[in-house]
């Protein structure tokens, strides 16, 4: 029956920490009692790795937890757990595939936590489908939401997604389950980035980052510095970027390359948006006296990252200008600011937070948007447009 709005109970239960930082962090504080998370990501990421780490440091601080690994067995899941400290009595563990057992199991065991990995490898024998199709993957998902519901269950999904995001499984989730965390790196590199898609109770876009290592996953709290190592200050094509991940302030190196004279030119754009990088191609073009017109671009965020806003667009042209006029960014300069079609700098949202960071990992000139104040030892050169930025920024 409806009631008056203030009548409402508030009941809702205690968020619970994960106690794996970066995770808690993205989670803004933890799993929520009654929920489902969605853990999606490219096989060989580190799903369930993170998920096994996750559920040990809970089980280790007295939450009662249940793994269901439909993929591997239980003995796997073992040796898995010994190498990453995992090894807690309240970890319970059952290699199943078939949902009406799962269901069995948890009325069993009454968890405080329910993991299960994959969902796309459970199966409901009662349903049609083969494991992993659509209705298999939703109709599953769905009666495990209504199973965390009834009982206040902390549950994490894992679902694996290809490259081109085919697999059935998270897409068609992504409605039914209230966060969806996806968990992406570079085959190549050891480092992981862990990124809310969805988040009903909490702020979503935060990043949390970790080191794929001998002995699992390990924070990397100081992101910034991380990005930044494999830098060669001095070369041109690069320039660092100030950018904003959810809240949280990030320096990342924007790289550019440019072959001139090519007969049928290409642009290719790794971790930055193609289109934003062809606007800012014809901006510099039009209002920097950079001209690409004939040349090859390939721009990319080194480290993995991918960047989805516009403070990046004045290092992402320092850096295509840089390559182009073979002329490196000054040593010790950051770039933020979004570019106008007029070829104009304007002001990004958190601006000093942006300036604070660069601050603290010693850089000590940033070409940023007029209204720009400079900062201790970090002195702004405020910049009205592209071509004064390429003017200040290259030597
Ligand atoms: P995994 O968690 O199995 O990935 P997913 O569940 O997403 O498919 O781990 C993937 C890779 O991580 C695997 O190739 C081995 C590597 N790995 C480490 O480097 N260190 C470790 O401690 C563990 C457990 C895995
Ligand atoms: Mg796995």
């Amino acid at each position: 029956m409806p009631i008056p709005i203030c009548d409402v109970s508030v009941h809702t239960a205690a968020v619970r920490p994960t106690h794996v930082p970066e995770l808690d962090r993205v989670l803004d504080g933890g799993l929520v009692p009654g929920s489902v998370t969605l853990l999606a990501g490219e096989p060989g990421m580190g799903k369930s790795t993170l998920l096994l780490q996750a559920l040990g440091s809970m089980a280790d601080r007295g939450a009662r937890c249940l793994l269901v690994t439909a993929e591997e067995s239980a003995a796997q899941v073992r040796l898995r757990a010994e190498r990453l400290g995992a090894l807690a009595s309240l970890l319970l563990v059952v290699s199943e595939t078939s949902l009406p057992r799962v269901l069995a199991h948890v009325e069993e065991v009454r968890p405080d936590v329910l993991a299960v990995d994959s969902i796309q490898t459970v199966l409901d024998p009662d349903l049609p489908g083969t494991p992993g199709s659509v209705s298999q993957v939703r109709d599953c998902a769905y009666r495990l939401v209504q199973l965390a519901k009834e009982r206040d269950l902390a549950t994490v999904l894992v679902g694996h997604v290809t490259k081109e995001g085919t697999l059935a499984g998270p897409r068609v989730l992504e409605h039914v389950v209230d966060t969806v965390l996806s968990f992406d790196g570079d085959r190549g590199n050891s480092l992981r980035l862990l990124h809310a898609l969805k988040h009903r109770f909490g702020a979503t876009h935060g990043l949390g980052l970790f080191e794929m290592t001998d002995h699992g996953l390990v924070d990397v709290p100081d992101a910034s510095s991380r990005f930044l190592v494999d830098r060669r200050a001095g070369a041109p094509g690069s320039a660092v970027a100030a950018v904003l991940e959810g809240t949280r302030p990030l320096l990342v190196e924007v790289q550019a390359l440019v072959v001139p004279d090519c007969a049928s030119p290409r642009r290719s754009a790794a971790g930055v948006d193609p289109s934003r990088l062809a606007m800012l191609l014809a901006v510099l073009d039009q209002h920097g006296g950079v001209e690409t017109a004939r040349s090859e671009v390939y721009a990319s965020v080194a480290g993995g990252l991918r960047v989805t806003e516009t403070g990046a667009d004045l290092a992402l042209a320092l850096a295509v200008g840089s390559a182009r006029r073979k002329q490196p960014v000054f040593e010790g300069t950051v770039a933020v600011g979004e570019i106008g079609l007029g070829g104009e700098v304007r002001a990004v949202a958190a601006l000093d937070r942006r300036l604070d960071e660069a601050a603290r990992l010693g850089f000590t000139r940033a070409l940023a948007p007029p209204s720009a104040r400079s900062r201790g030892h970090l002195e702004v050169v405020p910049v009205h447009d592209v071509s004064e930025a390429l003017a200040y920024g290259l030597g």
